[in-house]
C-alpha cells in the first residue's frame, strides 16, 4: 500500500524530510526550513528544505536553502529576523570525523538565497552530540541560544547580544526516563489563560537509544519553569508529555510570529518506524501548526494546543464514508452516553478507534488491522491519555491522508498519529455504552492543493 499525500499539511513534493528548522515569520509569509535529502526519500545528505506559507495551510515548496557539502550535514536548528529584515539562520555542522559543531548563515532576501559564515563553525566544543540550536528573544534585549548535549541530557543555554559571540551561562537536565537522547530544544513564554501574567516552559523531544530501546520511539515533552540569569530553571522532578500520541516530534516555534504568538510545527513521524512509512516519492510531513498556551487545572498548569484548522465545508453524515481530507467534530453529553467510541476503518484492512471513557478518564487512540502491522511491528497499538475534564463531550479530529491529529479537553489533550486508512473514502462510526448515538459533524477540508511535481519545487515568488 502506498499512503496518500496531505493535502493541508506541509510535506515536500518528493524526498526526506524530518524536523521542522528555522521557523520564522518574515515578509508577511511563514517561512519552514526543515531536515531534507535533495537525493532520496530516506536519511541521508541532511540539508535545509524550504516551504513559506500565506495562511500555514496553503505551502509552497521553494529551492533548497542550506545544502550538505563534502564532509558536512546541514543539521537542525533556527532562525532569527532582525530590524532590518536580515534573516541569521544557526544549524548544526555535522561532520563526517564526527563532531558537531554551530554554523552561521544569513539570508537578506527573505530566505531564499543564504551565504554560511565563513568563520563556521561558531560554537565548537569538540563534542560528538552538541546539536539543534534554537536562538530566542530574551525579553528586555539580546538573545538566548539553547542546544542540547543530546547523550548527556542536557539543554546548554548561551546568551550573545549581536548574534555572533555567545558566552555560556549555564545548562538544564538531566532529568526524567534514561536510555533517550534529548534533542530539538526550544524556550517560550505562554500566555496564561484568564490572566495577563506569561510563564517560561522549555519544550523538548526524547528519543531512545542503545540495544533495548523503548519500542514506543520517539516522543515530545515540556517542563513549565521561570528563566534566571540566563538559565531555565523549574522545580519540576520530571518531563510532561505534549503529545500522547506516537507521531510527534521535533516541535518548534516560529520566530517573530504575529502579536508575539507561540505557534509550534512538529514533525509527525517516529524515529522507529520513519524509514519504513510507505509513501512516494516523497515521505515525511509536519503536524498541524498549534498555536501554544497554558491553563491552570488541578492545581497544576498545563499546557494548551490549539490547531489552525482549515476552512470546511459542512457535510451530513448520513452516509458515514467521508473522504480522508477533514476534521470532525464530535460532540456528546458525557453522562449520557458513557464511554464513546469512534472508529474509522480505510480501505484494506486498516482501523482506527478513539475511545473517550469518562469513568476511567482517559481518551486512546489505537491502529490496528493488517495494514498496521504490515508497517512496522512497533506501529500498530494503543496509546491512552489522562483526560483533564472527562465530563467534557468534545473532540476535534483531524485526518488529512496518512496524518491524524486528535485535540480535547479544549486543546489540553493531543494524540497525533501516522495511520494507515488509505487513499479511498474512510467510514466513520460513533457508538456509546449506552444506546445514545453522539453527534458528528464533519467539514470537509477546502484546501485541496495537487501534489507538486517540480524537482524542487516552484521558484521564490518574485516578489519576495
Ligand atoms: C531530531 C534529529 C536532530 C538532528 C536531526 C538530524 O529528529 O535527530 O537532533 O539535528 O534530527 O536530521
Amino acid at each position: 500500500m502506498s499512503l496518500p499525500r496531505p493535502r493541508f499539511h506541509l510535506a515536500p513534493a518528493q524526498n526526506w524530510m524530518n524536523d521542522p528548522n528555522g521557523l520564522v515569520f518574515a515578509g508577511d509569509r511563514w517561512h519552514a526550513f526543515f531536515q531534507f535529502n535533495p537525493q532520496g526519500n530516506d536519511w541521508g545528505n541532511m540539508s535545509w528544505g524550504h516551504a513559506s506559507s500565506p495562511d500555514l495551510l496553503h505551502w509552497d515548496e521553494h529551492p533548497v536553502a542550506l545544502r550538505h557539502r563534502p564532509g558536512e550535514q546541514i543539521y537542525s536548528g533556527s532562525v532569527v529576523a532582525g530590524d532590518d529584515g536580515t534573516l541569521t539562520a544557526f544549524y548544526t555542522s555535522a561532520y563526517d570525523h564526527g563532531v558537531q559543531a554551530q554554523s552561521r548563515a544569513t539570508s537578506v532576501d527573505g530566505g531564499f538565497t543564504w551565504t554560511m559564515d565563513a568563520a563556521n563553525p561558531m560554537l565548537d566544543r569538540g563534542s560528538a552530540d552538541f546539536r539543534d540550536p534554537k536562538v530566542v528573544r530574551v525579553p528586555g534585549g539580546g538573545w538566548l541560544m539553547l542546544t542540547v548535549e543530546a547523550v548527556e541530557r542536557r539543554v546548554v543555554f548561551y546568551a550573545s547580544d549581536d548574534l555572533r559571540t555567545w558566552r555560556e551561562t549555564g545548562s538544564f537536565g538531566p532529568l526524567g526516563p534514561e536510555g533517550v537522547v534529548w534533542e530539538c530544544p526550544d524556550l517560550v513564554r505562554l500566555p496564561l489563560e484568564g490572566t495577563t501574567e506569561r510563564v517560561w516552559v522549555l519544550l523538548l523531544s526524547t528519543n531512545p537509544v542503545g540495544d533495548d530501546a523503548d519500542p514506543a520511539g520517539s516522543a515530545m515533552h515540556y517542563v513549565v519553569g521561570d528563566l534566571v540569569d540566563d538559565v531555565f530553571h523549574s522545580p519540576a522532578a520530571d518531563l510532561r508529555p505534549l503529545d500522547h500520541g506516537r507521531d510527534c516530534y521535533a516541535g518548534v516555534t516560529f520566530d517573530s510570529a504575529p502579536g508575539g504568538s507561540a505557534v509550534m510545527l512538529a514533525w509527525m513521524g517516529n524515529w522507529r518506524y520513519a524509514h519504513v512509512v510507505p509513501t512516494s516519492p516523497w515521505r515525511g510531513a509536519m503536524s498541524l501548526p498549534r498555536t501554544l498556551g497554558l491553563r491552570r487545572a488541578d492545581d497544576a498548569l498545563h499546557l494548551v494546543q490549539r490547531p489552525v484548522l482549515p476552512p470546511l465545508d459542512d457535510v451530513e453524515l448520513d452516509s458515514p464514508a467521508i473522504a480522508p481530507h477533514a476534521v470532525l467534530e464530535v460532540r456528546w453529553d458525557t453522562a449520557a452516553t458513557g464511554t464513546m467510541r469512534l472508529r474509522l476503518e480505510g480501505e484494506g484492512d486498516a482501523v482506527v478507534d478513539v475511545i473517550h471513557d469518562p469513568a476511567a478518564r482517559t481518551l486512546s487512540v489505537s491502529r490496528s488491522g493488517r495494514e498496521a502491522d504490515a508497517l512496522h511491528p512497533d506501529f500498530a497499538g494503543v496509546r491512552t491519555a489522562p483526560l483533564v475534564d472527562p465530563a467534557a463531550g468534545a473532540l476535534t479530529l483531524v485526518i488529512d491522508g496518512p496524518l491524524m491529529e486528535v485535540f480535547a479537553d479544549d486543546g489540553l489533550t493531543a494524540l497525533s498519529h501516522l495511520v494507515t486508512l488509505g487513499a479511498g473514502p474512510v467510514t466513520v462510526s460513533a457508538t456509546a455504552s449506552t444506546s445514545v448515538v453522539p453527534t458528528v459533524r464533519v467539514g470537509e477540508a477546502r484546501v485541496g492543493s495537487p501534489a507538486p511535481t517540480a524537482q524542487e519545487g516552484p521558484a521564490a515568488p518574485a516578489a519576495a
